[in-house]
């Protein structure tokens, strides 16, 4: 018999036919994201689980789950899961990491050059019939060519985004508990700074660091207030990283010059008073979201699952 494994949501067929080999599927079917109490019931005679970022599991499941081996989470952050408890109980989490660094580090260059040059606002004003003809100073931007780039989180992601600036001809600085290598620092042209320098001197700020407990609202009024006026925050890690309502203030009164966001405090909600202002580009989470890393994704995440039913240690144990 084969060993069971429970799936919160339905993949791409190519990921559900090599996990079909291994193992018997059951979907959770009670909405997406499915209800916790399915995912309760259903987890009980389950060796696996493959979940994504939207599924909270928690404790209570983790509780449930007397027979599980493996959490598979198909994203590369895992702030969704109660990774402590699970490991506690000799359970492995495992992510989606290295297949997604470039899509993503590509929407952050999309969200950089969008916001610096005004695309979202540019690209209404046409279809409004606005555009009459050329202008001198129409829907003036910020250049970026020859700027500051600070990089909050120096990891795969940050690193990505360093490179693609190069081609922009950047200063890049970037803040990190961990420091590059010297080799590393001459590869990416970026010099290790602290977070208030980096904030102080920065024409483009970015996120690329984990949610956890120390970085919880890492960006708040305080560190907002230290950003240039024509500074451009851009966040496509995770949304509590930044204080939503004080961001929202400081766009409002142009304390800082615009912001690009690819995920929020309280996913799907986005604060209210962000959707009314022009300075800011707001996507809905996309930021590995091209057909082949996704699937990417998917397949990743269902070689950990497999891994992890079979009693091997996951390639992606976190
Ligand atoms: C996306 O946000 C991911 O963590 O993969």
């Amino acid at each position: 018999m084969k060993p069971k494994v429970l799936l919160t949501h339905d993949l791409f067929p190519e990921a559900i036919e090599l996990i079909q080999k291994e193992a018997d599927i059951e979907f959770c079917t009670s909405g997406r994201p499915p209800q916790k109490s399915e995912i309760i019931t259903k987890i009980k005679n389950k060796q696996g689980l493959l979940c994504l970022l939207v599924d909270q599991i928690d404790k209570e499941i983790i509780d449930a789950a007397s027979r599980l081996k493996v959490i598979a989470n198909c994203a590369v952050g895992y702030n969704n899961i109660d990774v402590e408890y699970a490991r506690s109980k000799g359970i492995y989490v495992t992510n989606t990491p290295g297949v997604l660094t470039d899509t993503t580090a590509d929407l952050t260059w999309a969200l950089i050059l969008a916001v610096a040059r005004r695309l979202p606002e540019a690209d209404r004003f046409s279809r409004e019939g606005q555009f009459t003809g050329w202008q001198l100073d129409l829907l003036l931007g910020q250049e970026v060519t020859g700027k500051q780039l600070g990089i909050v989180g120096m990891g795969r992601i940050g690193r990505a985004v360093a490179l693609r600036a190069q081609g922009f001809q950047m200063k890049i600085v970037y803040s990190d508990p961990c420091p590059l290598s010297s080799e590393q620092e001459r590869k990416y042209q970026a010099h290790r700074v602290s977070l208030e320098e980096l904030l102080r001197t920065s024409d483009f700020v970015t996120l690329h660091l984990p949610l956890n407990a120390q970085t919880h609202h890492l960006i708040s009024s305080r560190e907002l207030s230290l950003m240039k006026k024509e500074a451009i925050l851009i966040n496509v890690s995770r949304g509590p990283i930044v204080d939503e309502k004080a961001l929202a203030e400081a766009l409002e009164k142009r304390e800082i010059w615009g912001a690009g966001l690819d995920v929020y405090e309280r996913e799907p909600q986005i604060e209210a008073k962000l959707k009314q202002l022009n300075n800011v580009v707001l996507l809905p989470h996309i930021g590995s979201a091209s057909r082949e890393t996704r699937l990417k994704m998917a397949l990743t995440a269902a070689k950990n699952l497999i891994q992890g039913i079979q009693g091997k240690k996951p390639a992606n144990a976190v």
